[in-house]
């Protein structure tokens, strides 16, 4: 098809959305399909945000706004990045797009030049590497393993580092482990980047789950544990998950004038300013109140616990209990090899997951989508009673296997 654009065959469509889709057309053609794939909270958006929304509808703010955002949003982004992360950010250091997805479209195909090399922890969100590649540039991943609770380890992250890495992209908690840094992890990654030889690199830190977290593990970002990277790094957050806002699409981050002015410029090309109302309601939801995000953060623990603890006691599978985000990242590498009920062969995490849609009607995403193998990732911000069902469904699957 020479009419579509050869970047266009550097890059795959979103695999989550993919499964998603597919789970949502059998769900319509009648089949009982229970979707773990979304990575999107069950809850509603709390009320207090909607009725912003609400005021800033009949208060006619309807109109297109400053390109990346409106003061008033830049304030509560710039008193939130204060408040949580203890950084100083100015307004003029603040860019606000449609999702945290756009933000880090905006840094990276705003800094990326053809044979640049970005590298990525591995297992990590589908979407970096498609946007690397479709920039022209390199997606250097990097393993991080299950023994090592999915935590990259300093010496793999240095040797990773060449002249052409521009950027370093960090994700904590993580999609799709759930893998969550302490200080003094996450201290001796940024250590790394002080060294002589690695100071051309950048760090774009995506804190989208940085609320949630749990057992007591603490939040830490880049450039509040190690200031010196204060200058390299983008720091990029936003509303979609703790706020349970994934489709107002509101995402924002803090970083350096220079590269926050490029990343408007694209945007002023693109979609110009995210939704007048969203904004709004952005605002009440970052300088609100915040209690239920505890209140949330309960329900997530307790339904983490149940599926970890239901994963493995399916024969085959082997699920570590991650600190944060609402994902279990379950190997499989037990089932590999061993054939389903109705005569597949299960030679990969992807035939893994399409066998249990097919057979259980259990939709989850495969780990060569993450870039890690032989696992699959399970979202479980969905309802209690959903989830127990699921893991039976799965552990009737893997029990069925010969
Ligand atoms: C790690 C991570 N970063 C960024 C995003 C983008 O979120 P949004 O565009 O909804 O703000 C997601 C959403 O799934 C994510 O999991």
């Amino acid at each position: 098809m020479g009419f579509i654009a050869d970047s266009l065959n550097r890059i795959q469509p979103s695999a989550t959305i993919a499964v998603s889709m597919k789970a949502r057309q059998l769900k319509a053609a009648g089949r009982d399909i229970i979707s773990l794939s979304a990575g999107e909270p069950d809850f509603d958006t709390p009320q207090n945000i909607k009725d912003a929304a609400k005021r800033a509808l009949d208060a006619g703010k309807t109109k297109y706004t400053d390109v990346d955002g409106i003061p008033e949003l830049k304030a509560a982004v710039s008193a939130k990045f204060k408040r949580d992360n203890n950084l100083d950010y100015k307004p003029s250091q603040i860019s606000v797009g449609t999702g945290g997805k756009q933000v880090l479209y905006n840094a990276l195909l705003g800094t990326l030049n053809l044979g640049d090399e970005v590298i990525l922890p591995a297992p990590c969100w589908v979407s970096y590497a498609d946007i690397v590649q479709l920039a022209g540039a390199k997606p250097v991943f990097v393993e991080t393993k299950m023994e090592d609770g999915f935590r990259l380890r300093p010496d793999v992250l240095d040797a990773a580092i060449t002249p052409k890495t521009k950027w370093f992209i960090f994700n904590s908690p993580s999609n799709p482990t759930g893998a969550a840094y302490s200080e003094s992890e996450l201290k001796a990654l940024t250590d790394v980047l002080l060294a002589d030889k690695n100071k051309h690199v950048w760090v774009l830190t995506d804190d989208m789950y940085e609320h949630l977290i749990y057992d007591g593990h603490k939040f830490f970002t880049p450039a509040q544990v190690e200031p010196a990277l204060y200058d390299r790094t983008l720091t990029m957050n936003g509303l979609s998950k703790a706020y349970c806002m994934t489709g107002w699409r509101l995402g924002y981050a803090g970083g350096p004038e220079p590269l926050i002015k490029a990343m408007s410029k694209l945007q002023s090309q693109s979609t110009s300013n995210p939704c007048s109302i969203t904004q709004w309601a952005a605002i009440e939801a970052l300088n609100g109140p915040q209690d239920f995000i505890a209140r949330n953060n309960a329900v997530f623990v307790e339904r983490r616990d149940l599926v970890v603890a239901m994963l493995n006691q399916a024969t085959g599978l082997s699920c570590p209990k991650p600190e944060g985000a609402f994902y279990v990242y379950p190997s499989c590498a037990g089932a590999i090899g061993k054939t389903s009920a109705k005569g597949t062969v299960i030679k990969t995490d992807e035939d893994f997951v399409t066998a249990l849609l097919e057979e259980e009607g259990v939709a989850c995403v495969h780990g060569a989508a993450f870039a890690g193998s032989p696992a699959f990732r399970i979202s479980y911000a969905t309802a209690t009673e959903t989830l127990k069902e699921a893991c039976t469904r799965i552990q009737r699957f893997c029990g069925n296997l010969k």
